[in-house]
């Protein structure tokens, strides 16, 4: 019999403009929306403010005394609370401090910070003033920030003196100014941040105080934008050192995470919901701020690591603290937590409160993680999955429309909105459980991206063009016989080190400039924790010998040089040839078996099967 989920599905994809113009009517618009897809974009005649929905209506509907904001961070050992009355006047004044310093709607801002309630302030009063922002996350290098400077072309940048890792402090403002100085676009002012902990030096030309600067300030009211104006930009891996620009829009993403909120994750205002993610990547857009807020429910920002700050009990310390009711993290968190607490001890002696579920994304929720969640905590642990390009979720079990049934190893089913397929090369449909790539048929639901910033065709080629009609995820999997999507790996370079997407494409191109490197390849193998780690082999130049343990730390360094300490490169093992096809095309598929372990037949289309064996003997393997 069809339940809840089905008769939603349903009627989302039978009349699509009908049901996410049913679903505007939980925003508050300041011209409401009369198409809903006019063939191009979604909402285009609607005029909103993002901020507005996700703090002053709360307020003016009279809730401004709930709890907006929980600030948990043990590695600096501070909780604070914010009220949405409070966030309304931190978020008014930030935005009056970002307009004094010259940014108007449109400019775009680039906000390079840790995990603090300033830095959402600052990217709620972006959208206040309509202005978009571009969150850098910090593990990335100077390298990486000014390529990203020379895309976005902000007007501004916002940083803070310090982040905290564990066993170290990282200064942004030296990071900052050598981007600065490596990118072509120049910006003037920099805000930054002094926290007490490292307070930085600041430049009398180009760096201003932010507590100087915020206390001069006046409050900014909400500026009207276009729904399809766009909120923010957000850069990811693509399969070059190119990162691609994911643009968000204003309308659709508000209706399509707040629709989220509901049906997916089951959430009512006033609830609590933690996605213990940065604001550097999509998780922490959607549902560390926007979708929450714009719920109206009560968000945690956590500055801190699911161990080790201090123990393994930190998330459940919260959970129960804070009475969270919807808990998200990526898999290769509770990896961590279970590595260092094997038995859920924590979990028994502290309590989760009034949790109801646990959701993970990022990478695939492998079944015995799931398992180990699933018997400590004795509620749904559902994996789901979705990309910075789609926004929200795509495949989920929706808790919101009653469903709570998950199967170990897949993401669950379509959410409301989204069509999914697996094609072949050739576009043609694939039987249950045959594996093919993941496609999703346009257009998309709101939320996802319109574009790329600044770069329409290379949108329209990357995600397009490979199966007309559809977008094209770069995953690959398999729909089974009830319907369930199971996601199973990438079908480009992309890898996911601890639920960060990263490219080994461009980890490939900092390797190869090294002076003794001839040609290298680096692939992702399976890691215990991080479910995968990039691994690179390196074919010297005739002539240049570096010993190896000397050239491994070069590469290491040159690849957080560039990259950044969040790429996690540690390994490369020097070998006498790379596997190639006869026609030159190194066999990454093939290395990526050998180094997981598996015994693979020597392939046919081989140049010199002795590559393999060089392969094998690196990686410890009997040949
Ligand atoms: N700023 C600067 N550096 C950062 C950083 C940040 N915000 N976040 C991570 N790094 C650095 C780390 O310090 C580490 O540096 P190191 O090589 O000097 O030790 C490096 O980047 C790699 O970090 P990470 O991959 O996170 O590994 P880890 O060993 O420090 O921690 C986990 C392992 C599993 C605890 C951690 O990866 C984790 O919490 N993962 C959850 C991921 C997540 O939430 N993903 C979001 C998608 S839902
Ligand atoms: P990102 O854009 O950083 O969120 O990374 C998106 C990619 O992460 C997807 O294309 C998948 O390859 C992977 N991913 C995310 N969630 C899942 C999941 N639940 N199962 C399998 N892979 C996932």
């Amino acid at each position: 019999m069809a339940d809840k989920y089905d008769l939603v599905y349903q009627e989302s994809v039978s009349n699509p403009s009908a049901f996410w113009l049913k679903a505007a009517q939980n925003i508050d618009w300041i011209k409401e929306p009369k198409i809903g897809h006019d063939g191009n974009a979604w909402f285009p005649d609607g005029e909103l403010n993002t901020c507005y929905n996700a703090i002053d209506r709360h307020v003016e509907a009279g809730r401004g005394n709930s709890v907006a904001l929980i600030y948990d961070s043990p590695v600096t050992n501070t909780v604070k609370k914010y009220s949405f009355f409070d966030l309304l006047e931190r978020v008014s004044k930030t935005a009056g401090m970002l307009a004094s310093n010259g940014v108007k709607k449109g400019d775009r801002v680039i906000i390079y910070m840790p995990m603090v309630p300033e830095a959402i302030f600052a990217m709620l009063a972006c959208a206040r003033l309509g202005a978009i922002h571009s969150v850098v996350f910090g593990g990335f290098a100077p390298a990486e920030l000014a390529k990203r400077i020379d895309d976005a072309k902000p007007t501004l940048i916002l940083t803070a003196s310090c982040g905290i890792e564990p066993g170290r402090l990282v200064e942004y403002k030296p990071l900052l100014d050598n981007a600065r100085h490596l990118a072509v676009h120049k910006v003037d002012k920099a805000i930054v941040l002094q926290r007490e902990v490292h307070p930085a030096h600041l430049d009398a030309q180009n760096d201003l105080n932010w507590a100087h600067e915020y206390n001069k300030a006046a409050p900014h009211n909400c500026v009207t934008v276009k729904s399809t104006d766009p909120l923010y930009i957000l850069y990811t891996s693509g399969t070059t050192g190119i990162p691609k620009g994911v643009v968000r829009d204003n309308g659709g993403h508000a209706v399509a995470l707040n629709w989220s909120m509901e049906n997916v994750y089951g959430m009512q205002p006033n609830e609590a919901f933690w996605a213990a993610s940065d604001i550097g990547w999509v998780v922490g857009h959607s549902y560390i701020v926007y979708g929450p807020l714009i719920r109206g429910c009560t968000t945690i920002v956590f500055e801190g690591k699911p161990v080790g700050t201090p123990n393994a009990g930190t998330f459940w310390r919260i959970i129960r603290d804070y009475n969270v009711d919807v808990f998200f993290t990526a898999p290769t968190a509770i990896r961590a937590v279970r590595r260092d607490d094997p038995e859920g001890s924590f979990i028994a002696n502290e309590g989760i409160g009034k949790l109801r579920a646990l959701f993970l994304a990022g990478e695939r929720a492998d079944p015995e993680t799931v398992k180990w969640a699933q018997e400590n905590l004795k509620k749904p642990v559902i994996d789901h999955w979705w990309q910075t390009e789609i926004g929200w979720p795509a495949m989920a079990t929706c808790l919101g429309l009653g469903r709570t049934e998950t199967l170990a190893g897949s993401a669950g089913h379509p959410v409301p909105g989204f069509i999914i397929k697996v094609l072949d090369e050739d576009h043609n449909e694939l039987a249950a459980d045959e594996i093919g790539e993941i496609a999703i048929k346009m257009p998309m639901p709101p939320g996802c991206l319109p574009t790329l910033w600044q770069r329409h065709d290379h949108f329209v080629a990357s995600y397009l063009e490979r199966h007309p009609g559809f977008y094209t995820a770069g995953d690959a999997g398999t729909i089974d016989t009830n319907g369930r999507v199971h996601v199973m790996s990438r079908i480009d370079d992309i890898i996911n080190v601890a639920g960060h997407r990263l490219s080994t494409g461009q980890m490939e191109q900092v390797v190869a400039q090294h002076p003794a490197v001839a040609e290298c390849a680096v692939i992702g193998v399976p890691d215990e924790l991080k479910g995968e780690h990039p691994l690179a082999f390196v074919v010297l130049k005739n002539g240049h010998y570096v010993e190896p343990g000397v050239l491994v730390h070069e590469l290491i360094a040159a690849v957080r040089k560039e990259i950044g300490p969040v790429a996690a490169f540690k390994d490369a093992h020097v070998v006498e040839k790379l596997p190639k096809t006869r026609s030159g095309k190194i066999l990454r598929a093939t290395m990526r078996k050998i180094a997981s372990g598996e015994n693979v037949p020597v392939p046919p289309t081989i140049e010199d099967p002795d590559a393999l064996r060089y392969i094998k003997e690196a990686m410890g393997h009997e040949y």
